[in-house]
């Protein structure tokens, strides 16, 4: 999937995503915050805000990034701040593949149903690896390739058509993680039989210093980013 393309499609899907997806994915949302361990003055960047779903449930003494790349997703996250006080959340327009911050800049970090959406999966966790403090957590929920043999050919021949739609139904955990100093402290799903899963990452003690490459983040003004909440 082309950045160019997803950002068009997901600004369509700004008009209706919180009331068909996102309420469909609510309670997991929820139960990924949950997984969280931060302190008081902490940062947290949220890759694939989108309508800003997550913002209300971080806890308000810690400063939130969320960082998107569709208009579209933004504008509606951006009246969910304003409209519920959000003040501790910025909002960023960036590609997840070229962030415009340092390194080790993230206590933590969320990823939810976004590392399906973006042409190159491996790249986006290999960045959120370098922006995450050496002590810093990745929580993840998203839906991966089973491990079921049939329901995994499934999932790989009606790839095509979840693409149309906005994300791809063939990742794999393993892959993604494979090139990463990245490593599995757990992982769950909510019911027996679910699509999603929600998976908390820790770096493997090394901080992966080989980058990905033309990834350096490139110097960009404040307001060709930012769309401050509130
Ligand atoms: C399925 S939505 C998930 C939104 C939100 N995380 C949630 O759980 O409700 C995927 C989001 O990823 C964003 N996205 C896709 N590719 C991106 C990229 N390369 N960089 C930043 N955001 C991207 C889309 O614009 C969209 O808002």
């Amino acid at each position: 999937m082309r950045e160019s393309v997803t950002s068009k499609t997901y600004d369509i899907w700004s008009w209706f995503y919180d009331h068909t997806f996102g309420a469909l994915v609510r309670n997991r949302q929820r139960r990924a915050v949950h997984q969280l361990r931060m302190r008081p003055g902490d940062c947290l960047l949220d890759i694939g805000v989108g309508t800003g779903m997550l913002l209300p449930l971080y806890p308000k003494n810690v400063t939130v990034i969320g960082m998107d790349l569709s208009w579209g997703m933004l504008a509606k996250a951006k009246r969910k701040c304003g409209e519920l006080g959000l003040e501790h959340c910025g909002l960023v327009r960036a590609d997840a593949m070229l962030p415009p911050f340092a390194p080790g800049s993230f206590d933590q970090i969320m990823i939810t149903h976004t590392i399906s959406v973006v042409s190159d999966p491996t790249k986006l966790i290999q960045w959120a690896s370098r922006l995450l403090k050496p002590s810093g957590r990745i929580i993840m929920l998203n839906h991966f390739l089973s491990a079921h043999p049939v329901v995994a050919w499934f999932e790989k021949i009606s790839n095509p058509v979840f693409m149309k739609i906005g994300w791809r139904s063939d990742l794999s955990l393993e892959e993604v993680l494979r090139s990463t100093d990245l490593e599995l402290e757990y992982r769950f799903k909510m019911q027996m039989i679910d699509l999603w899963q929600i998976i908390v990452l820790t770096h493997t003690g090394s901080m992966n210093t080989a980058s990905p490459k033309a990834a350096t983040p490139q110097p960009v003004s404040a307001e060709q980013w930012a769309v401050k909440a509130g």
